[in-house]
């Protein structure tokens, strides 16, 4: 570091002093952002770079290009991971498992995707011997929380940069630089695009009217699902089959949970199911509008939902929403890692031993509706259910004392509370 420089001051223990930064594992998605980061990390750190590309199942991606254009712009290496597999197995199943929502009815998916984009970082910056992160989130969201939080706690010797979050560049300036830096720019650049995320278990759109919360949503951003009033006049029925707690079939056919979460998106997306236009209370307090594309959530948690109340008692299907919302939150909220979070995956996979049946859903032009139930573990006995029959375990007879019973405290608080009155 020259003489002239103003020392490093760090906020964080984990935030990288300029001048030790040697070789910096970027997290490269191909986009404005980090292509921009790619060149400028060489430039301003004298640093290279090794490119990391996370496969999550974001539909229409094409890593060859990606790869190449990495290349193109200096990265000594370049790796592409298909992390598809173990992001099904290990990120979205114990979310179905939590029936993981946040707010109303934001599915997660993001949230659960940057703890595994992080953590691979890792794995890959040990691996090509780099002694910092880079990654493309500003400071303003949940997402620099996840890979931060997720970097510290793994890997304490390594450090993290978030160029866009120091650099000061708005858009114009970075379109600027990408051009005196020969980095190629995608479509018009009047009009800023959405800003996207997405993987197999949804995908977000912020940015442009999204922002104005008396704008309702115009058709170009939704890129997956049919607007359901253009969805099919017939109504189609799917089954989803469970095991323990993770779906294992569809429509009766035996899939692996990546291509059963891919086809049940193509199904939802055919019927206009699992648009959420959402409004988000984040962790570093503010409130942003996201609209969600969410059709594969929409229909797997549905069912799931059902099944697990179905073979659960009164008792566990009134405690387990609380633990679901706690895990929710913990995930919204970058603490994956937290090991009450697995504390609690503990209890999920204890109820999920009996979670196994089948669920028949009908999709109609957006709307998403249980129509059957099936489990050998369903706490449910068709004989006893019926209106009038008496017998077996239920004598009815049996009722009126169990009523003067089951009542007892309330009628004598009632009593009490007429007796102040008068
Ligand atoms: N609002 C969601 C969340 O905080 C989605 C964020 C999408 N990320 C993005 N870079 N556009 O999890």
């Amino acid at each position: 570091m020259s003489a002239d420089q103003p020392h490093f001051q760090p906020t964080a223990t984990y935030e990288a002093d300029p001048a030790s930064v040697d070789r910096v594992l970027l997290l490269y998605s191909g986009g404005l952002d980090t292509s921009v980061m790619l060149k400028w990390i060489q430039d301003h750190y004298e640093a290279e770079v090794v490119c990391l590309t996370v496969n999550l199942g974001q539909p229409g991606e094409d890593y060859g290009v990606i790869e190449a254009k990495a290349k193109q712009l200096g990265a000594v290496e370049c790796h592409v991971v298909d992390a598809r597999e173990r992001f099904a197995a290990e990120f979205v199943a114990p979310a179905i498992k939590a029936n993981a929502v946040y707010g109303n009815g934001y599915p997660l998916f993001t949230a659960l995707g940057r703890p595994l984009i992080a953590q691979l970082a890792v794995e890959y910056a040990r691996r090509s011997d780099c002694d910092t992160i880079a990654h493309g989130c500003t400071g303003k969201g949940n997402d620099q929380v996840r890979i931060e939080a997720t970097v510290a706690t793994l890997a304490p010797e390594l450090k993290t940069i978030a160029p866009v979050r120091s650099w000061e560049m708005g858009r114009e300036e970075e379109i600027a630089y990408a051009r005196e830096n020969g980095i190629p720019v995608k479509g018009g650049t009047e009009v800023a695009p959405y800003s996207i995320d997405d993987n197999l278990w949804g995908r977000s759109s912020e940015g442009r009217w999204i922002e104005d919360l008396d704008h309702a949503p115009e058709d170009d951003v939704f890129q997956l699902v049919t607007r359901p009033e253009e969805a099919p006049d017939e109504a189609e029925t799917v089954t989803v089959g469970f095991e323990a707690g993770v779906p294992v079939s569809l429509n009766g056919e035996r899939l692996g949970l990546v291509e059963l979460l891919e086809r049940a998106a193509e199904i939802g997306c055919r019927h206009g199911v699992g648009i959420v236009d959402h409004i988000e209370d984040r962790i570093v307090g503010l409130k942003v509008r996201d609209i969600y594309e969410v059709p594969a959530a929409a229909i797997v948690l549905t069912a799931h939902e059902e099944l697990e109340r179905l073979v659960g008692t009164i008792h566990q299907n009134q405690f387990k929403p609380a633990l679901d919302q706690k895990w929710g939150y913990l995930v919204y909220a970058g603490l994956w890692w937290e090991p009450l979070r697995s504390d609690l995956d503990a209890y999920m996979n204890a109820v999920s031993a009996q979670v196994s049946g089948e669920i028949g859903l009908r999709l109609f032009k957006g709307s998403v509706r249980v129509v059957t139930r099936s489990s050998a573990n369903a706490v449910y006995d068709a004989e006893l259910a019926t209106f009038s029959e008496s017998g077996g375990l239920f004598d009815q007879n049996a009722s009126p004392g169990f009523i003067e019973i089951w009542s007892l405290q309330s009628r004598m608080a009632h009593r009490l509370r007429q007796r102040g009155e008068s």
